[in-house]
């Protein structure tokens, strides 16, 4: 079959790198992809967002099965474009997509449903905003109801932090519209990870717990990003946790979405904190993870393209995930300034790798004539499996060197919180 991949990050390579890999998998196309897909798919020059030309596209070439990685044209309802047209897609429906696209809507869903998450106060101006500040404790959280690609959630330590971030999002108008509401919510503590499932709206199957490390530097401090490593298994998301999560999280939400008439189709991922009184909530994607897909791929069994096309035709039925007993790791390599600011078009130099289970996704990597240059500041993710997590990482930190850019950083410490989990297990042993 003729599959298309919709994305030109990190995440979009592992999958097109699984998908070619199946038998069932005659040509992988990617819209718009990167230098390192065009190794593995013919790319095709369409905007995430352009969903019309995507659907025209898939059309003409008789594409069985498109796969949606970015959310951004989830939420512009590509799904419900494709689906009129007759097209197969994996991937929620606009409305479904509103998990992610809107994280008032899903406060208010997390709410009627009783699904746990944080303390929460929906504010519609600046006003709203102050007064909901005179009665919160700190740490607290401000996070702005639209996408914005990971930029919109900031943790505020003081009532000056806070003051100053409502300047920006009610007074700069630097989130436009996506702020138009904010939600001001308590501060979780507790360790992250990140539960994906595969669902078509009946039944629902985990994908292996991954971790990913959100924070730019060394020990989970600096600001947020995107996500500067990740390495499956989680390690701390026991199969007792990972129970509760499905019981008490996931099941609750795909029923909930049905009730809602949103039915919900595709990868539901939900980020978790692990607090003490259980797992909660931070927010929900409705898509892949990018880093963890990265590592999820490396260690998935099965044919990739025959999961999803199950998803999508909606007969998941009684699917099961097959997983490799080896962890898989991952680290970000990013430019100078990232996540602010950062140069583009930064030649990159990768050396030959030797080794199969050593590979190096292209996050932000594209063309130029004859030289690979960065257009984004998460550039390559280096990827490894072995037989332990520990070994994994040492495989990605042996190859990191093999690749280089001006200005390249990268987080030394991927793993820690893992390892630290495995060290005191042993010792309690
Ligand atoms: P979100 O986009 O809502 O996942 O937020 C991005 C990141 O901010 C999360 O991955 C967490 O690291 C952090 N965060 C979000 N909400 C909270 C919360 N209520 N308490 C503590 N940290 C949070
Ligand atoms: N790794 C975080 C995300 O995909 O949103």
């Amino acid at each position: 079959m003729r599959v298309l991949v919709i994305g030109q990050g990190g995440r979009e390579h592992a999958l097109c790198w699984k998908l070619k890999q199946s038998p069932l998998v005659k040509e992988v196309y990617a819209a718009p992809g990167n230098a390192g897909i065009a190794t593995v798919a013919d790319c095709v020059p369409i905007g995430v967002a352009d969903i019309i030309e995507l659907a025209d596209f898939a059309e003409k070439l008789k594409i069985d099965l498109t796969v949606v990685g970015p959310e951004l044209p989830l939420t512009l309802g590509i799904v419900d474009e494709f689906q009129k047209r007759g097209l197969t897609i994996f991937g929620p429906s606009r409305l479904a997509a509103e998990l992610e696209g809107s994280k008032v809507f899903s406060k208010e869903f997390m709410r009627k449903y009783n699904i746990p998450t944080a303390e929460s106060t929906v504010c519609q101006s600046v006003d709203e905003a102050h007064a909901a500040l005179k009665k919160i404790k700190y740490p607290s959280v401000i996070k702005i109801d639209g996408l914005a690609a990971g930029k919109g959630v900031v943790v505020v330590n003081s009532k000056k932090e806070a003051d100053e971030y409502l300047q920006v999002v009610f007074e700069e108008k630097r989130f436009g519209n996506a702020a138009t509401r904010i939600l001001i919510e308590e501060f979780l503590e507790g360790e992250e990870v990140s539960f994906m499932v595969i669902t078509d709206g009946k039944r629902s199957v985990p994908l292996a717990p991954a971790k990913d490390y959100k924070k730019a530097f060394d020990g989970d401090t600096g600001p947020n990003t995107g996500g500067m490593g990740s390495h499956s298994p989680a390690v701390v998301l026991n199969g007792e946790t990972a129970g509760e999560v499905m019981k008490k999280i996931i099941l609750p939400t795909i029923a909930g979405m049905e009730a809602e008439g949103r039915t919900y189709s595709g990868v539901l991922y939900a980020g978790l904190m692990l607090t003490r009184q259980g797992p909660k909530v931070l927010e929900y994607n409705c898509r892949f993870g990018d880093p963890e897909t990265q590592v999820q791929m490396l260690r998935l069994e099965d044919d990739l393209a025959d999961i999803l096309l199950k998803v999508a035709r909606g007969n998941l039925g009684d699917t099961k995930l097959n997983w490799k007993k080896e962890a898989a790791a991952c680290v970000v390599m990013a430019v100078d300034g990232y996540p602010a600011e950062f140069p583009k078009g930064q030649e990159v130099v990768i050396d030959p790798i030797d080794d199969d289970t050593v590979v190096v996704f292209h996050a932000g990597v594209i063309r130029k004539g004859p030289k690979l240059v960065n257009m984004a500041g998460r550039v390559v993710n280096v990827c490894a499996r072995a037989g332990s997590l520990s070994d994994a990482l040492a495989k990605v930190y042996q190859a990191v060197p093999k690749v280089r850019f001006e200005g390249a950083w990268y987080r030394r410490d991927i793993g820690y919180r893992a390892l630290e989990h495995l060290a005191a297990t042993a010792t309690s042993r």
